[in-house]
């Protein structure tokens, strides 16, 4: 397939602001003296746009956290260059104007969602009469109104992730980095932040999302970048990788006898998968209606038909499987051990 960025059509988000810029950075790893360092981002760059909803997706390990961590000026990169707001990363003129939840974020045990959330206002410097109702605000938001005052330890972990995005929106940012925000949450967790994350959006707030789960990317996201063991493989607008399968088609079936599941496969060149009981097929959209009448001839039972569903998950691992390949890089090692 087309790589995303050689599609060569401008997008309309193509003329707003840039937000983040991030030009080939590096980052090297010295896990100890005469160790080797290890490079773990190899030239990395991408941009983010105002206003739009930024996933950078990628499997474990491809360095989404430390890309974020050169963002936050939390590490320093090696090489390159990244610009937040016009701002080089180091520069803290532009904090104020962004919020971060990091991957992990940790809380008191002992204090309440109410009183972490007063201590944040009142460090990132939101006004003394302010801080109350702002704290308020943002409580009902995330929908901890419930649980305000009890205390964090006896929190779930789709709770404190509430918490965490309520302190990343204590001062009101423009920009917010999300580090891994439905990790762990079950899909009600999942839908509710997934609802939060649009509403910044539609408050024309930017915002910007390391993930690897790519249901919630292909629901929320405007653009993506994906990143394979320390490179970009595609950047580009989501609504070109759902265009890309745009005439494809995931068929689940019951009771499909398997000389007709052969059969289905060798006919309609349809990708069939067998799972338990049931049996997928991927096909192309023409080709929807044949082949149902074929299955249903067979006896199968239909189960369901959806457009493109598995679209961004197929250039995922097509860009991890290109990414394994490519793993034979000589500047993966970057300096001898003296
Ligand atoms: N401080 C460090 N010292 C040495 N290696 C590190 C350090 N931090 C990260 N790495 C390595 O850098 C690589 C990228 O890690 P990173 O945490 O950025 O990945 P990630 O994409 O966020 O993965 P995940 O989805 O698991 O959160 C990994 O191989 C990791 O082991
Ligand atoms: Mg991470």
């Amino acid at each position: 397939m087309t790589p995303i960025r050689e599609m060569g059509r401008l997008s309309m988000s193509d003329d707003r602001r840039e937000i983040v810029r991030v030009e080939s950075i590096v980052k090297d790893f010295r896990p100890g003296l005469g160790i080797r360092a290890k490079r773990v981002l190899h030239g990395v760059s991408f941009s983010v746009r105002e206003g739009e909803i930024f996933g950078f997706v990628g499997p474990n390990g491809a360095g989404k956290t430390t890309t974020l961590k050169i963002l936050m000026g939390l590490i320093r990169a090696t090489g390159g260059s990244a610009r937040i707001l016009g701002r080089e990363v180091g520069d803290a003129a532009y904090r104020a104007h962004i919020g971060f939840l990091p991957e992990n974020p940790y809380f008191y045990a002992f204090l309440s969602a109410r009183e972490i959330l007063r201590f944040y206002a009142r460090l990132s410097g939101v006004e003394g009469r302010e801080v109350e109702a702002r704290v308020e605000a943002l409580i009902d938001q995330v929908g901890l109104s419930d649980a305000a005052d009890a205390r964090l330890g006896t929190y779930s972990k789709g709770m404190l992730q509430r918490v965490g995005i309520a302190q990343a929106l204590i001062h009101d940012p423009q920009v917010v980095f999300l580090d891994e925000p439905m990790s762990g949450l079950d899909p009600i967790g999942r839908k509710d932040i997934r609802d939060i994350i649009l509403r910044l959006k539609s408050e024309g707030r930017t915002v910007f999302m390391n993930t690897h789960i790519l249901n919630d990317v292909e629901m929320i996201c405007d653009r993506v970048a994906i990143i394979v063991k320390g490179r970009i493989r595609y950047e580009g607008p989501i609504r070109d990788f759902l265009k890309e399968d745009e005439l494809r088609s995931d068929i689940v079936l019951a009771d499909l006898p398997e000389p007709a599941a052969q059969a289905i496969a060798r006919d309609f060149t349809a990708r069939v998968q067998t799972v338990g009981e049931q049996v997928e097929v991927q096909v192309r959209e023409g080709q929807v209606r044949p082949l149902l009448e074929a299955a249903l001839e067979a006896g199968a039972e239909v189960l369901s038909v959806t457009p493109n569903r598995i679209s961004l998950e197929r250039v995922f691992l097509e860009a991890v499987e290109r990414g394994e390949a490519a793993e034979v890089a000589p500047d993966s090692e970057v300096e001898p051990a003296p």
